[in-house]
């Protein structure tokens, strides 16, 4: 706690903890839950732990969160032997009033969006400093193919963007990263669309077409429950 208030990572923590509430009555014995990325994500699995003995196992959504919940003795499953899950959990780094959202701040996005695909209900945990209006301000990340690297960056420049490649960075499916910056979106679902078409892309980090279910929004006055409008 700060003297304004909660830390942002209180809030990170408390929304994980209301995704447990959220999820806890629907566990069964072959219960195979769908699990994402990033800090968020990782306070959920710590609560996630303590569970472990209520449901099989879980999908997750990069390498990472695959050793964190393994490190808990947590099952990991191949999302095509389970078919579905029936909550995927994970947080985002930017979200809309239609619960639309900007991820991949981790690079894990491809494999993100493709659990979330496979999921039932998807419940996007965040703080209130995720939520925005209008997507954009966070950098767009976008996974290519390494030899189409420069091709789509250009192809990006043509559609506003400016776009910058993640140095260093090498996703778990062996491929790069380019952020786009200074790109506001005004229609995420089409845009969605519109970058997946390019050549050598893998995936973008909109998830619109595809967006979460429900939004558990972490702010200092508590966990506010939100569903798309
Ligand atoms: C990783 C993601 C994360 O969900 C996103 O970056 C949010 O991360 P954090 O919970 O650390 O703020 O999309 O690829």
């Amino acid at each position: 706690m700060t003297q304004n208030g909660p830390s942002q990572d209180q809030l990170k923590d408390a929304v994980a903890a209301a995704a447990i509430d959220e999820i806890k009555p629907w566990l069964e014995r072959d219960t195979v839950l769908g699990i994402g990325t990033g800090s968020t994500a990782n306070l959920f699995i710590d609560r996630l732990a303590k569970l472990r003995d209520d449901f099989k196992g879980a999908v997750a959504s990069s390498e990472a969160s695959a050793k964190r919940l393994r490190g808990y003795g947590i099952e990991i499953f191949e999302l095509n032997s389970v078919g579905t899950v029936p909550f995927y959990i994970d947080g985002a780094d930017e979200v809309n009033a239609h619960l639309h959202m900007i991820k991949g701040g981790g690079a894990a996005l491809t494999r993100e969006k493709i659990v979330a695909a496979c999921s039932e209900t998807f419940i996007c945990i965040a703080d209130a400093s995720k939520r925005v209006d209008r997507l954009g301000e966070f950098p767009l990340p976008v996974e290519v193919i390494p030899m189409a690297r420069s091709y789509v960056a250009r192809e990006l420049v043509k559609l506003g963007a400016d776009p910058v490649y993640r140095e260093g960075v090498v996703t778990d499916n062996g491929n790069q990263i380019i952020d786009c910056f200074d790109f506001m979106i005004d229609d995420p679902v089409a845009m969605e669309a519109r970058l997946n078409a390019i050549v050598g892309v893998v995936t973008n980090g909109l998830f619109a077409a595809r967006g979460a279910d429900v939004l558990l929004l972490g702010a200092g006055s508590g966990v506010e429950r939100l569903t798309s409008v």
